[in-house]
C-alpha cells in the first residue's frame, strides 16, 4: 500500500476527486494519508478534516530562503514516509532538492493539454483566459511527473475537451475540470500504486494499463 500525500494551496476540488475515487475503492493500492496546504484558510483543508485525513501548513513566507522551505518540506513529506506526492492546486514552486529528493514520485495537475498554455505564470483561471484568446477549440488537462523545468515533466495521462461559443474562463475551467482533472488525476495516481507507470530516459512514459 502506497502512501500518498497531497499538497493543494485552495479550493481542493481535485483533492476531492481522489477522496472520492478512494472512497469508491478506486485506488486499491494507495490511501491518502496527509494533505498539506501552503495556506492555512485553504477550503481542501476542510475536506480532508472531514475525511478524518490528517493535515499540515507549510508557508514559503516562513523561511528566509528557497532551500530552508524545501529543507522544511522534505523533511514533513519523510515524516509522512510518502511514496507519492501530488500537486493538486499547489501554487509554490518547489526547489530542486525537493524535486531531487522525490524524483519521479511528485505528479502534478495542470489545466491544459501540454505543451500548450503551460509553463512559468501560466496556472489557474490564467491557462484558460491564454486559451480563449487564442481561439483554440480544444483544450483540456494534463497528469504529469514533476522535473526541474516547470510543466516539463514527463507525460502521464492527458484528456481534451472541447471550447465552446461564449465560454469564459470560468465556464471553461468548471468543464475541464468535470470533463478531464478529476477524471485523469485520480486515474494516474492509480496506476502510480498499482507499478504501471514506467518513465524512461527520454523523459516519456510508458503505461501499462
Ligand atoms: C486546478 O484547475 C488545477 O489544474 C490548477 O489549479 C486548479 C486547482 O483547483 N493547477 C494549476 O494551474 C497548476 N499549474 P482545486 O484546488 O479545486 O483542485
Amino acid at each position: 500500500m502506497k502512501n500518498i500525500v497531497v499538497l493543494v494551496s485552495g479550493g481542493g476540488t481535485n483533492l476531492q476527486a481522489l477522496i472520492d475515487a478512494q472512497n469508491r475503492g478506486k485506488i486499491p493500492n494507495g490511501k491518502i494519508s496527509c494533505v498539506i496546504s501552503s495556506n492555512p484558510d485553504a477550503y481542501a483543508l476542510q475536506r480532508a478534516e472531514k475525511n478524518d485525513i490528517a493535515t499540515a501548513v507549510i508557508r514559503r513566507k516562513d523561511y528566509e530562503n528557497q532551500l530552508a522551505y524545501d529543507k522544511a518540506l522534505v523533511g514533513l513529506l519523510k515524516s509522512k514516509n510518502a511514496d507519492l506526492i501530488v500537486l493538486a492546486g499547489f501554487m509554490t514552486i518547489l526547489g530542486e532538492y525537493v524535486i531531487q529528493s522525490f524524483r519521479n514520485q511528485i505528479i502534478n495537475i495542470h489545466p491544459s493539454l501540454i505543451p500548450s498554455f503551460c509553463g512559468e505564470g501560466f496556472y489557474g483561471l490564467r491557462v484558460h483566459q491564454e486559451a480563449l484568446k487564442k481561439g483554440v477549440k480544444v483544450t483540456g488537462a494534463t497528469v504529469h511527473f514533476v522535473n526541474e523545468i516547470c510543466d516539463g515533466g514527463a507525460i502521464i495521462l492527458q484528456k481534451a475537451v472541447e471550447v465552446q461559443n461564449g465560454d469564459t474562463p470560468e465556464i471553461l475551467q468548471k468543464r475541464v475540470m468535470e470533463q478531464a482533472e478529476w477524471q485523469i488525476l485520480p486515474s494516474a495516481v492509480s496506476l502510480f500504486c498499482d507499478d504501471k507507470i514506467i518513465v524512461k530516459a527520454d523523459n516519456t512514459t510508458e503505461i501499462h494499463f
